[in-house]
């Protein structure tokens, strides 16, 4: 029986070591998928150097300008800076305001002034060249994972984690990941990271990046033109509409109350001002009952200001609030005699131009186009 076990067990190692050999190889063969698609279909940019050219300093400097602006818009900017200042020892020698200079136009200018602090500190700490290895990379001002990503593997052609909106639809679509991506972002992390060549890692980094804006597109990805459709969950469960799903809006908060219009027998309308603090302060109002959130067990019965003639107006006003939506029930009574309440009396005819807020000028339209007596 210990023969039976050994075997057994045996068994158990090989397909372990089977499904590895399968995981790796969809890898390897999803990179070289893309690779060659790649070579074919590059985009000819000038920051793109051969294996030979690379050239840390530039591709630091582009993926800063590439952040917040198009590949369009950021091409003459970098052929301006670059020739300008063609070295790190030269930028750190520059001051901010020629740098401020060369960047006017490209916007977020906070970017220009972390260049000018990393090229010192670069210069100064590194001898000129820009680290090659995450842990020190993090460290310099406007340097976050991404940009770290993209150095160590664009320029230094190491293995990394990078993560840009394109590369980030990719992965969720090839792995048919269903929850939106801020539910998901470690995985997202350690699926890039795994995902990512050793050798050719730049070139496979920018090739999921054109692939992501020429094919994967956020809207009609063109799944017939893409290289590595055979990989994707998505294409082939028809799910590319879906995928990336979206964040969902937290469901709105919905309070009900009843507001009471009150008028009197000489045609003048009921008003409060509301407390000066809290919600739509010190401003008018009609009377109403607290704002009650909607799941909240309340009262059946209504309870009115006071006992009268009270008629329901048909329907509802809704109101958006930033955290709740408000949805109002309007109860009428006429006939008031003004000496048996508090408030603000105010003719009809001049509510309109009363400064209330946009809430009360709901109600007021509410009541005059469904009580035309
Ligand atoms: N966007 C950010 N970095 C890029 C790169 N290296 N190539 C193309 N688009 C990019």
């Amino acid at each position: 029986s210990c023969l039976v076990g050994k075997k057994f067990l045996s068994f158990v190692f090989l397909i372990i070591r089977v499904s590895q050999i399968m995981k790796v190889s969809i890898k390897d063969n999803l990179s070289k998928k893309i690779l060659i698609w790649y070579d074919k279909n590059k985009r000819d940019l000038p920051w793109r150097k051969s294996k030979k050219d690379l050239n840390p300093y530039q591709t630091w400097i582009s993926e800063i300008m590439l952040q917040q602006t198009t590949v369009e818009a950021v091409i003459p900017y970098f052929h301006k800076f670059t020739s300008k200042w063609p070295t790190i020892k030269k930028l750190s020698e520059s001051n901010i305001e020629d740098i401020m200079d060369a960047w006017s136009g490209l916007g977020y200018y906070s970017r220009a002034k972390n260049i000018h602090k990393t090229a010192k500190i670069i210069s100064n700490e590194f001898n000129n060249q820009i680290p090659n290895n995450y842990e020190e990379l993090i460290k310099l001002p406007g340097i976050g994972p991404y940009t770290a990503g993209a150095i160590l593997t664009i320029a230094y052609n190491k293995k990394a984690s990078v993560i840009d909106s394109n590369i980030e639809r990719i992965i969720l679509r090839i792995q048919g990941i269903k929850k939106p991506k801020e539910k998901v972002k470690k995985e997202l992390i350690k699926i890039s990271e795994e995902l990512c060549p050793d050798v050719r890692s730049g070139d496979y980094v920018q090739a999921m990046m054109d692939l992501g804006s020429a094919i994967c597109k956020p809207n009609n990805p063109k799944c017939n033109l893409c290289p590595i459709k055979k990989f994707c969950y998505s294409y082939k469960n028809n799910l590319t509409n879906l995928i990336p799903i979206k964040k969902q809006r937290k469901p709105i908060k919905i309070r009900k109350a009843n507001l009471f219009w009150i008028v009197s027998n000489q045609n003048r309308v009921l008003l409060r001002r509301r407390p000066l603090s809290g919600l739509l302060p010190g401003m008018l109002e009609f009377p109403s009952s607290d704002w009650i959130n909607e799941n909240k067990e309340y009262k059946k019965e209504i309870s009115f200001p006071f006992k009268g003639n009270w008629k329901p107006v048909y329907g509802n006003v809704i109101h958006t609030f930033s955290h709740f939506q408000l949805s109002l029930k309007i109860y009428i009574c006429r006939d008031v005699n003004e000496r048996k309440l508090d408030g603000i009396w105010k003719n009809e005819n001049d509510i309109p131009d009363l400064d209330l807020p946009s809430l009360m000028k709901k109600v007021y339209k509410h009541v005059f186009s469904n009580n035309k007596n």
